[in-house]
């Protein structure tokens, strides 16, 4: 499998509980990270050998080394993130959610800037395979919930609420 050179954008509580996590992973090589207040982690990223840091996000996106940026920013930057990385041809893995707008335009527009740019998405879903998430997906698939206008989703011990 082709190693992936990654820039991560964001390391406040979930990027860096992902950070450890990408460490352990001998396919990925984090080449460089990004935070606006980058000097808060600075010395811990230097003691984990990640020197290569920067404030400025578009700097990462600029590194042709960079081929996947994985991006653990506020929610509220997310679309805005997402849009430049993928002008930017990087392959991209994000926190959920897509966006805070309530208008679908916002996100179906950050999912057409993807599509043009031929990259691949992935939005962090903590309960994807999960096996009860699988099986509302296969219901959903199979037409078996109908149309689908909100999904509540409550997790306590392998129980699902759902609200249709
Ligand atoms: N899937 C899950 O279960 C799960 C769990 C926790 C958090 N999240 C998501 O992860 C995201 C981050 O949450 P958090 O709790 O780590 O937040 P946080 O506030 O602890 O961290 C956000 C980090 O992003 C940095 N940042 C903000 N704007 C930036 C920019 N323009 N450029 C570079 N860095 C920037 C901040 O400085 C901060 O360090 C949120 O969208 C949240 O919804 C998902």
């Amino acid at each position: 499998m082709k190693q992936i050179h990654a820039g991560i954008i964001g390391l406040g509580r979930a990027g860096q509980m992902h950070l450890n996590n990408l460490m352990t992973m001998p396919d990925i090589k984090i080449v460089q990270v990004a935070d606006v207040f980058i000097e808060n982690i600075s010395e811990k990223l230097n003691g984990m050998g990640i020197t290569n840091q920067t404030r400025d996000y578009h700097e990462l996106l600029s590194n042709p080394e960079i081929d996947t940026v994985f991006i653990f920013t506020s929610t509220d930057t997310h679309e805005e993130i997402v849009t430049a990385a993928a002008k930017a041809g990087k392959n991209i893995f994000c926190e959920k959610p897509l966006s805070m707008n309530q208008h679908e335009e916002a996100s179906l527009n950050v999912l057409q800037a993807v599509k043009d740019a031929g990259v691949k998405l992935q939005i962090g879903f903590n309960r994807r395979m999960d096996h009860s998430s699988e099986m509302f997906m296969k219901m959903f698939a199979t037409a078996r919930l109908g149309l689908l206008r909100l999904l509540r989703l409550h997790h306590v011990i392998l129980t699902y609420s759902l609200t249709i």
